[in-house]
């Protein structure tokens, strides 16, 4: 019996997990929509039937028999919810930075370690959205060659801030005033993403280097990384550059398959 649940299903991480679901034809006896209570009561279609959102609350996630959940809730969110959920038998997949590097959380990225997930007691995490495009790119490379350094730089889009990066830079384009970046968004570029640390880092570039690390298992490379908000609405890029162990000719890194 799957009793499946979208956590913050009509935010951008949400819609796209049910287009891909929906996609892929994914098998469920029943799937429940969760939103904030502005979004609550509201009809959703999912595979041409017609659902109502509901409020996310203990009573609505615990009391409908559900046993996995996907998760697109805020990170703050999800210490809530994600962990109400888990705590009472509902395993979840959460794609916000809340339980990332806890140490009992599986951080997995089915191309590289999905042998993580077996061992979830409850919170399967999902990484960062520059930091997985990379380490599928990276693992093959680490696996043939040895990786001693690696050094990020992230372009990266609106749709990254959700909805309201988004509404920022349709707003700029249009004259307004920014209301979520600390900056204009539109014709600029921020070197801003989520807040700063005391050593100058922003969290987003600590998480490209700590979600690398614990995802390759080796918490002895040496990583950098700096990202960057720019004015597009979908797409970041990642510029990556890579000091091997061993020499390789460029030939030996294209023959490589994610699998390899
Ligand atoms: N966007 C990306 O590319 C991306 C990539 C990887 C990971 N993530 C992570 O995924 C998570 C979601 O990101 P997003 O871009 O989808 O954000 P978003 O577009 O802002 O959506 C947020 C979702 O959370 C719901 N929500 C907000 N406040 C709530 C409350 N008090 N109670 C219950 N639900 C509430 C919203 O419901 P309403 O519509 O009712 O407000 C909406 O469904 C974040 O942790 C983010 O870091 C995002």
């Amino acid at each position: 019996m799957i009793n499946l649940a979208i956590l913050g299903a009509t935010g951008l991480v949400g819609q796209k997990m049910r287009r891909i679901l929906a996609e892929r034809n994914f098998k469920f006896d029943n799937i429940f929509f969760f939103a904030s209570k502005n979004s609550a009561g509201q009809d959703l279609y999912f595979k041409g039937e017609k659902y109502a959102i509901l409020e996310l609350n203990e009573e609505n996630l615990l009391n409908n028999n559900i046993n996995y959940a996907l998760s697109a809730l805020d990170s703050p969110l999800a210490k809530i919810y994600v962990k109400l959920a888990a705590e009472n038998g509902i395993t979840v997949v959460d794609n916000s930075s809340a339980f990332r590097m806890d140490p009992e959380v599986p951080l997995v990225v089915p191309e590289i370690n999905p042998e993580e997930a077996l061992k979830a007691n409850g919170i399967i995490s999902n990484p960062n959205c520059s930091t997985i495009q990379s380490v599928v790119a990276l693992n093959p490379i680490y696996k043939n060659f040895g990786i001693k350094r690696i050094i990020y730089t992230t372009y990266q889009a609106v749709a990254g801030s959700g909805i309201n990066g988004i509404d920022d830079l349709k707003l700029g384009d249009w004259g307004g005033k920014n209301n979520f970046y600390p900056y204009q968004i539109s014709h600029n570029a921020i070197p801003h993403i989520d807040d700063f640390v005391e050593d100058g880092y922003s969290k987003e570039e600590l998480k490209m280097v700590n979600e690398s690390r614990k995802i390759l298992s080796d918490d002895s490379l040496k990583i950098t990384a700096t990202a960057v908000r720019i004015p597009v609405f979908e797409s970041h890029m990642v510029n990556i550059v890579v000091e091997t162990e061993k020499p390789f000719e460029i030939e030996q890194i294209f023959e490589l398959d994610n699998l390899s």
